[in-house]
């Protein structure tokens, strides 16, 4: 069997994606076991994180795992000149397993065509966000029963914002209708627009933020304007503040609806809204602990039955 990776989301199947949601369920009732116990995952974290990073290496650590890697690739010797092929190479001899940030777009699939083991893209550029994407499907999932026929809003950032390009690939296979929520600015790319078209997902684009798109909403997925893929600060500053979520546009919003965001937020939302019976984006990073088990063990060929009856659960 071929090497496994977990680059990109528009790989995935609808039986796979599926498949990964009901593996994550299975972590999500036995997060800690010991069935990846001698193995050894690295993180090699390009670009800055919070989440991503500490999830999958809290992932790693409750499947048995060791773990090596670095947060700031400046203690590393990229800082002398060693290219991203030399780093892959020398940490496949290390490791069983590498999740990678990079702020190249491409940099992950790139680390996939040149590694002997598994590559895990967590975040490469402006592009793609897989295993937030497969977080964010789980988050849906669980909060609404289903996948199929969503209304979802696309909010804020969405020219940068690799996780709301995932989400769009991932959801092709699920009928939804997407409204793009963003200034000119930082409109959904043309790409984007065109995947959409190609693949027949229905999608409207607005400028305004208001309550009447509110309430017709299942998901409300708000995104921070990302500051640091900005070449002039100036037109950041005018941006940054553009759609700020308070309580008081919720008023008249679906009883199923949920507020995601993949985090960290800047102000976008306000912070009276996360006591708010729609609000799930804190509940929404814990999922991604059950996730990143799920694609942790995927990558390394542990099959759905080897999960479900594996002995080394601790209950
Ligand atoms: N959602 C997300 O990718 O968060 P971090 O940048 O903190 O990993």
């Amino acid at each position: 069997m071929g090497k496994h990776n977990f680059v990109t989301i528009a790989d995935l199947s609808k039986e796979k994606i599926l498949y990964m949601i009901k593996l994550a369920q299975e972590f999500e009732k036995h997060p800690n076991r010991e069935i990846l116990k001698g193995k050894v995952v690295a993180t090699l974290f390009f670009e800055p994180s919070t989440r991503t990073r500490l999830s999958f290496e809290t992932a790693a650590n409750r499947l048995g795992t060791r773990v090596i890697g670095f947060s700031d690739a400046k203690v590393t010797s990229a800082t002398k000149g060693e290219t991203l092929k030399d780093t892959i190479l020398m940490v496949s001899n290390y490791a069983d397993a590498i999740v990678m940030r990079h702020y190249i777009e491409g940099a992950a699939q790139y680390a996939s065509e040149v590694a002997p083991i598994p590559i895990i893209n967590a975040g490469d550029g402006a592009h793609q966000h897989p295993s937030q994407c497969m977080l964010d499907l789980y988050s849906i999932y669980k909060t609404q029963g289903t996948l199929e026929n969503l209304n979802i809003c696309l909010v804020g950032d969405l020219k940068y914002g690799r996780t709301v390009h995932s989400l769009i690939m991932a959801m092709r296979h699920f009928n939804p209708t997407f409204h793009f929520i963003a200034p000119k600015e930082l409109a959904m790319p043309n790409e984007y627009k065109i995947y959409c078209k190609e693949h027949n997902i229905k999608y409207v684009e607005h400028t305004a933020f208001n309550e009447k798109i509110i309430n017709e909403a299942d998901i409300l997925y708000m995104t921070r304007v990302q500051k640091e893929r900005f070449s002039d600060l100036m037109e950041y500053e005018k941006v940054k503040n553009v759609y700020i979520l308070k309580n008081e546009m919720l008023n008249n919003a679906r009883d199923n609806m949920k507020i995601l965001h993949p985090l960290p937020r800047v102000n976008e939302i306000e912070y009276e809204v996360d006591t708010n019976p729609h609000a799930y984006y804190i509940q929404q990073a814990q999922n991604g602990l059950y996730a990143r088990e799920a694609i942790i063990c995927d990558v390394l060929g542990l099959s759905m039955d080897e999960i479900i009856n594996d002995p080394t659960i601790i209950k």
